[in-house]
């Protein structure tokens, strides 16, 4: 199937969101026309750093309100596009029959266009490695594209936390198969899944610090609170700028077909309580005050500490079939940090928490 035309029309869903802002960003850095989908293009508090965007004025980049709620509420952003990226979370993960009718709207809406002919599905690392029994981990600690969480763990449930990783794999396989129904036709189009690792990297609006969850974890360390986070797992992170470009060249590749699913992540993992550390290690001029580690879990889970980290530490990440396909290459985490935490203090001017400084020599 054909690759989106150099410079062609991309609509962008969760454009106001993390990694959907970068998306734009780079769309239009690269030369595209960009339909940026909100859900109130109104709300300027959301919107307001897209509009500042270069290409807003000019009008190569508009603003559409959509919701994913409503049915139809795309058809007209969608006719002429070439490219859909659809980027955006859902109202909620806990209803499967919600989440197939979500993926109903924007598929009848690409069908609909007679013109997109690739959507790029934004999944997550929670739908190749989101486990029940850790033990799977050690039976398969090889993270790859063709890896899927046991889903015949009985246990694998919505009211179990499990909504987000079945509701992914939910949308994965619904555009593989929407795509392959689309034909050979001048209506066919192309489905090809990016599951992100843990998005680090620069805010672009003060919203986003709420959003995430890592660049919120790293707002919250930066203000004394500092938690181990999904029992002991380490950080799998991808800069937020890369996993954009990972999204753009999946647009562009002539390489992918569809079906496909890629992990973006740079394969740099980290635990929760270096990366507090790394935040005075590479910014030593904030004169950071690192808090204290509050481990959430129950005594139980604590008292496994050390078997749970001996497990992820045993995981081995892959990215080279992204690679392979799209040429990027990731930066690390360092990068990743220092980025995110000086976007925080400049555009969302969160006020570290800080060392007393020593009193001057009279
Ligand atoms: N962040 C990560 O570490 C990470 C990791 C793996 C996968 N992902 C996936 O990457 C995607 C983007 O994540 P993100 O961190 O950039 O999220 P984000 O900052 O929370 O942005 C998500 C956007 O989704 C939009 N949205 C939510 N419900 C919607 C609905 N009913 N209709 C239309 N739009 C709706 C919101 O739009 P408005 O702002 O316009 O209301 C929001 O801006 C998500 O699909 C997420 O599952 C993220």
């Amino acid at each position: 199937m054909a690759p989106i035309p150099r410079r062609g029309v991309v609509a962008v869903t969760g454009a106001a969101g993390f990694l959907g802002g970068w998306v734009v960003r780079l769309l239009l850095d690269k030369g595209y026309r960009v339909r940026a989908c909100v859900r109130n293009a109104d709300d300027g508090a959301r919107t307001d750093f897209l509009k500042a965007m270069p290409g807003y004025a000019s009008g190569r980049l508009t603003l559409h309100s959509a919701d994913l709620d409503q049915p139809g509420c795309f058809d007209e952003i969608f006719k002429g596009c070439h490219g859909v990226a659809h980027i955006s979370h859902v109202s909620g993960y806990t209803d499967t029959d919600y989440i197939r009718s979500t993926c109903d709207h924007i598929i009848a809406s690409v069908n609909g266009s007679g013109s997109v002919n690739r959507v790029v599905v934004t999944s997550s690392i929670a739908a190749v490695i989101s486990e029940m029994d850790l033990q799977e981990i050690v039976r398969r600690p090889v993270f790859y594209e063709d890896r899927y969480p046991d889903e015949m763990n009985p246990k694998r449930t919505p009211e179990r936390g499990q909504g987000y990783s079945m509701s992914k794999l939910i949308a994965e396989r619904a555009f593989a198969e929407a795509a392959i129904q689309s034909g050979s036709g001048s209506a066919s189009w192309d489905a090809i899944t990016c599951c992100p690792g843990d998005n680090v990297g620069p805010i672009q609006s003060a919203h986003q610090k709420d959003m995430g969850p890592w660049q919120h974890n790293i707002e919250t360390m930066l203000l004394g609170d500092y938690r181990q986070n999904d029992v002991y797992r380490p950080w799998m992170t991808v800069d937020v700028r890369d996993d954009a470009e990972c999204h753009v060249r999946l647009l562009e590749s002539t390489e992918v077909q569809n079906g496909e699913r890629y992990i973006a992540w740079s394969t740099d993992m980290r635990n929760v309580e270096d990366i507090c550390a790394d935040i005075d290690r590479l910014l030593p001029e904030l004169g950071y005050d690192r808090p204290q580690v509050v481990d959430p879990f129950p005594e139980r889970i604590q008292a496994r500490e050390a078997d749970f980290r001996a497990i992820w530490a045993q995981s081995d990440l892959r990215n080279d079939r992204i690679c392979a396909v799209t040429g990027v290459r990731f930066r690390s985490l360092d990068d990743s940090i220092r980025d995110c935490v000086e976007s925080l203090l400049s555009v969302a001017k969160v006020q570290p928490r800080v060392k007393a400084k020593a009193p001057r020599p009279a």
